[in-house]
């Protein structure tokens, strides 16, 4: 990733999302940490991605693994040091890798310093004007809870101030305001604390809840962008190339307008079509995927959509009706204890019942539709996940590196780790483990290795356009991506049978489908319709070859 010379280098990534503390143990104490985290780039590298992500690893209670910061310049001690961090860039960045941290915008700790001097601040001074004070709990009634199995609403009383405080998240994590410019500055020299030392890129977590006023739900405010144009300025000036991604789980039209006219976030994730991705696949019916993306709005030249298929939170069910939402809890939680919020805790592999070939369709439909994927550590060898264990902490367990007791990720003994390995007998760490697929040339991490490649290859992927491809048949998924001379025809059977399904590929005649992976090539498109057959849950990716251009024999 040449991020110095591409102004664009997010277009082409491939995001690698990891918590240094779930990744390697380098000193033995049972947490992942920094030297662990550098002694497995080389499987990073090796596994093609380009971009790492790292969970928040600062100062911080752990009372939201991190998303409650307790000193934004800092590294949580049980994680290394700054120097080991610096350390991990200069090393990620040897390998190409471009390294995007958290900018935990929105909220801090109720630990960080500001908070314990506001509350103890007198009212209406700058200090106590760092968070969102009231003395009743009513005002901004319009505004919904996120975490509705621990919150009952975004006002928790303090004694010490003698006021409520306003928090969207957890009632530990007191929201910043950002109508104070103080807060405004601080955080702006937070983000040029982390890029002059070299970061690459920043997701704004909890972007949309900023800014607050009466009368409003809270979200997406005109204020709110305004504080992203002043940050994205900032950026540009002092660290041009550098990237800022937006987490926003709204749907598409409200999450349009944090591209701005380009001057706003250079990327955002796509909270809305993840969901519909398994819905279609267990509806056995392309209809929700193409329904979201055509009512995805077109984004300026320079932005970029996040895809994703799993992250270290629950699968949020927030972006679909509540019909949708009904039939997602009864096609993929069934057990309760796999709920969460309006969300499902599970990984990707327990997801789809470990069907190596619905993980696969899974994964070609993120590598090729049109945005960046993200792979959530782990997922490329089909780890499990544990829904008795507390929050989100069933996906976020010790990465499995080998069968050994502590899977390979530290060599302190089980019990002594932040959290157990997975060890069940289907998705325990002596069934899946990196040693082991790295030894087996048809494990799934191969198989991983091996599209990374390939979607490597072609930028048309990362950069092109996205046609849908009407067909006979309502299981088979069909687009066209295409990027200057590039086309690329992707088909994926949603159906756990063999399915036929015949192409409108008109506008392509005379071209010739090479299959990408195999490399062969495919009947001629002709004028009438292009007949293909896909195995239960295959997909293929076809170069759709101008003819003059096209291999003979
Ligand atoms: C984001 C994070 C989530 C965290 C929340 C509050 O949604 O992804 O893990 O709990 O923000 O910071």
């Amino acid at each position: 990733m040449d991020v110095d010379r591409d102004p664009l280098w997010y277009k082409d990534a491939i995001v690698y999302e990891t918590h240094v503390k779930a990744f390697a143990d380098g000193n033995g104490d049972g947490v992942g940490d920094f030297t662990g985290l550098v002694g497995k780039l080389d499987y990073l590298e090796a596994l093609g991605i380009t971009c790492l992500w790292l969970l928040p690893f600062f100062p911080s209670p752990l009372r939201d693994d991190g998303y409650d910061v307790a000193d934004y310049r800092g590294v949580h001690p049980a994680y290394g040091t700054l120097e080991d961090f610096r350390r991990l860039l200069a090393e990620a960045h040897r390998r190409g890798i471009a390294v995007l941290v958290e900018l935990v915008l929105n909220h801090t700790s109720d630990r960080h310093p500001w908070f314990q001097r506001a509350r103890r601040a007198p009212p209406g001074s700058p200090e106590r004007d760092y968070y969102v004070w009231s003395a009743d709990d009513r005002k901004y009634a319009g505004t919904r809870i996120i975490f509705t199995d621990t919150e009952r609403s975004n006002w928790t009383w303090d004694e010490e101030a003698g006021a409520f405080y306003w928090h969207r998240f957890f009632s530990h994590q007191p929201d910043l305001n950002f109508d104070n410019p103080r807060v405004r500055a601080e955080l702006l020299d937070v983000l040029r604390f982390w890029a002059g030392m070299g970061v690459d890129g920043f997701r704004l977590d909890a972007v949309p809840y900023l800014v607050e006023r009466e009368g409003t739900s809270c979200e997406n405010l005109p204020e709110t962008h305004a504080v992203l144009r002043e940050l994205r300025a900032a950026l540009d000036r002092e660290f041009p190339g550098r990237m800022l991604l937006a987490e926003a789980n709204q749907w598409p039209w409200d999450v349009r307008p944090y591209f701005g006219d380009g001057d706003e976030c250079h990327m955002a994730f796509h909270f809305p079509l993840m969901p519909r991705v398994f819905m279609a696949l267990r509806l056995e019916d392309a209809a929700p995927i193409v329904d979201i993306l055509r009512r995805t709005p077109a984004i300026p030249e320079a932005c970029q959509w996040g895809l994703f298929l799993r992250n270290h939170d629950e699968l949020t069910l927030e972006m679909v009706s509540e019909e949708e939402r009904d039939y997602m809890v009864l096609a993929y939680a069934r057990d309760p204890r796999a709920r969460l919020n309006v969300g499902i805790r599970r990984r990707l592999a327990p997801l789809v019942d470990n069907a190596r070939r619905r993980v696969e369709l899974l994964n070609s439909l993120l590598f090729s539709m049109p945005g960046t994927p993200t792979v959530y550590y782990g997922d490329e060898i089909g780890m499990g996940d544990d829904v008795l264990r507390p929050d989100r902490d069933g996906v976020r367990t010790p990465m499995q590196w080998s069968g050994a007791p502590s899977a390979g990720f530290s060599a302190a003994p089980p019990e002594a780790l932040y959290s157990a390995p997975i060890t069940d007998p289907v998705y325990g760490c002596a069934a899946v483990n990196v040693e082991a697929q790295l030894r087996d040339p048809s494990s799934l991490l191969r198989w991983m290795q091996n599209l990374i490649r390939l979607r490597k290859q072609f930028r048309v992927f990362g950069r092109g356009s996205l046609e849908f491809v009407s067909g006979t048949n309502r299981r088979i998924l069909a687009y066209v991506r295409r990027w200057g001379e590039d086309t690329v025809l992707c088909v994926a059977n949603l159906s756990r049978h063999m399915q036929p399904s015949a192409l409108d590929l008109q506008a392509f005649a005379g071209r010739v489908p090479v299959e990408m992976l195999g490399y062969t090539e495919f009947p001629r498109i002709e004028r009438g319709p292009w007949p293909v057959s896909l195995g239960g849950y295959g997909f293929a990716w076809f170069e759709l070859r101008a003819p003059a251009a096209a291999r003979t024999g």
